[in-house]
């Protein structure tokens, strides 16, 4: 008995001195003491395959385009520390510890659904960080796409979407004030949302050339604040000041409109068009769900700025968002209640049928 006493206080005394006077070496420099890596790496691998989602969660991750958004998002997010496939990592980051494993090691060892809940939760005291917005899982999915067609070997890392030769996107609007919100867009815009706010058909991308500027600035600050959760547009928008998103969102407002006449309306059911066209309307016997385009046009007289028109967007795009309204995991704006006033009493039929009716019209402001 006496003995433990000993060894206990003993024991307590040497854990005050490491902890209080700082005998603990926390340097980076240094690694571990022996053992400790495996302890750890191996608890962080064992709590990874106990809490990763089952085999059918793992959502279909071979559509290009969302292999391509997850891609943008890498690029901003990951691709300092875990470098692009091909590339070296970067020297600061060989310097942490754990060193962040290069991508092509990162992916080996993990089936999609450990790199979900790794790309999700983060590792604790390893620089690995959580996925900005908690309330979200399907756009860690477009990363985990990205993730697994590398390991496939299908992304060796070229960027997708050809940057447009120097300096010409400033002079388009041929107004000096807006050159530094041309060369923002262009830098940490552009490879996601297309040259003139338009992704080129990216069904998960909403295109911004139909938005009118005053949304395009109250979304950016919804996502700068949280207020609507998006990890990829949260990381976007969180280090824009309110000068450089009222200057895009001018810029973006007015890019030249050759590409709106472009529009890929993919396989719509005209059942369902013509349903949601009866929706939209108002005309439904359900006097809860309010005329849509009162809001959202298509309409002849002019709607608020702060009401996007849905007309053109994708009708992946449209049903994520309404899926989101409904399931109150879509903020916004401070004029989102509106939506949530809309929303609850739709089906999800009904809103399948609306998404398929607004995906159905030409693109229009
Ligand atoms: C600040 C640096 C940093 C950033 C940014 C970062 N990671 Fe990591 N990541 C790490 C470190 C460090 C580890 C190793 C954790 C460990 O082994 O304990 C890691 C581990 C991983 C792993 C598991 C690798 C393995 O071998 O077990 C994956 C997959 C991964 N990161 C993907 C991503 C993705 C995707 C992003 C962007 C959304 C990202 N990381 C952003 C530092 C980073
Ligand atoms: C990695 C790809 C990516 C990058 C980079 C990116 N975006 Fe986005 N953007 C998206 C996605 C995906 C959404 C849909 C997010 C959601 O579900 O809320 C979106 C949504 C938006 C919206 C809301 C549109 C709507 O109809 O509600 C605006 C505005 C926007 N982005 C502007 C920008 C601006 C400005 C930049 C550059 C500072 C930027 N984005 C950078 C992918 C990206
Ligand atoms: C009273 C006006 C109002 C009505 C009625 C209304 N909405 Fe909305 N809707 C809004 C506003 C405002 C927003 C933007 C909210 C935000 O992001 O802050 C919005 C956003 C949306 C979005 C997201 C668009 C994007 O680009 O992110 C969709 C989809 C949508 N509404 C569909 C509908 C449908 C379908 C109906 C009919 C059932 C409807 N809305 C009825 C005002 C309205």
């Amino acid at each position: 008995m006496k003995a433990t006493l000993v060894w206990a206080i003993l024991a307590a005394i040497g854990a005050v001195l490491v902890v209080g006077l700082g005998l603990y070496n926390v340097s980076a420099r240094q690694g571990h003491l022996p053992g400790v890596s495996w302890v750890l790496h191996t608890a962080y691998k064992n709590a990874v395959w106990l809490r990763a989602p089952s085999e059918e969660e793992v959502p279909d991750l071979t559509p290009p385009s969302l292999v391509d958004l997850g891609q943008g998002h890498y690029e901003n997010a990951c691709a300092f520390c875990h470098a692009m496939p091909g590339q070296s990592r970067a020297e600061t980051a060989l310097s942490m510890l754990p060193a962040p494993p290069h991508i092509t090691e990162a992916v080996a060892d993990w089936e999609p659904r450990h790199m979900f809940w790794i790309v999700k939760n983060g590792v604790k005291m390893s620089g690995m960080p959580a996925w900005p917005s908690q309330r979200r899982d399907d756009d860690v999915w477009a990363v985990v796409a990205f993730l697994t067609a590398v390991k496939r070997g299908e992304r060796h890392g070229e960027a997708q979407t050809e940057l447009p030769a120097g300096g010409d996107l400033a002079g388009e609007t041929g107004s000096l004030p807006l050159a530094p919100a041309a060369a923002v867009y262009r830098d940490q815009c552009l490879s996601c949302h297309g040259r003139d706010g338009f992704a080129g058909g990216n069904v998960f991308i909403p295109r911004l050339d139909t938005l009118p500027a005053a949304y395009v600035a109250a979304s950016l600050q919804a996502y700068r604040s949280g207020a609507r959760q998006s990890g990829i547009m949260q990381q976007a928008a969180s280090q824009l000041s309110d000068p450089q998103i009222a200057a895009l969102a001018a810029y973006i407002a007015n890019q030249s409109r050759d590409r709106l006449a472009e529009h890929e309306v993919g396989n719509l059911d005209p059942e369902l068009v013509s349903r949601g066209d009866v929706l939209a309307h108002g005309g439904d016997e359900k006097a809860n769900i309010p005329s849509c385009v009162s809001c959202h046009g298509p309409a002849s007289s002019p709607r608020s700025d702060h009401f996007p028109p849905l007309a053109g967007q994708s009708e992946v795009f449209l049903r994520d968002q309404l899926m989101l309204w409904k399931s109150g995991r879509r903020g916004g704006t401070d004029r989102a209640l509106m939506m949530h006033e809309a929303i609850p009493d739709l089906t999800k039929a009904d809103m399948l049928a609306l998404a398929q009716y607004y995906a159905s019209l030409p693109p229009s402001r």
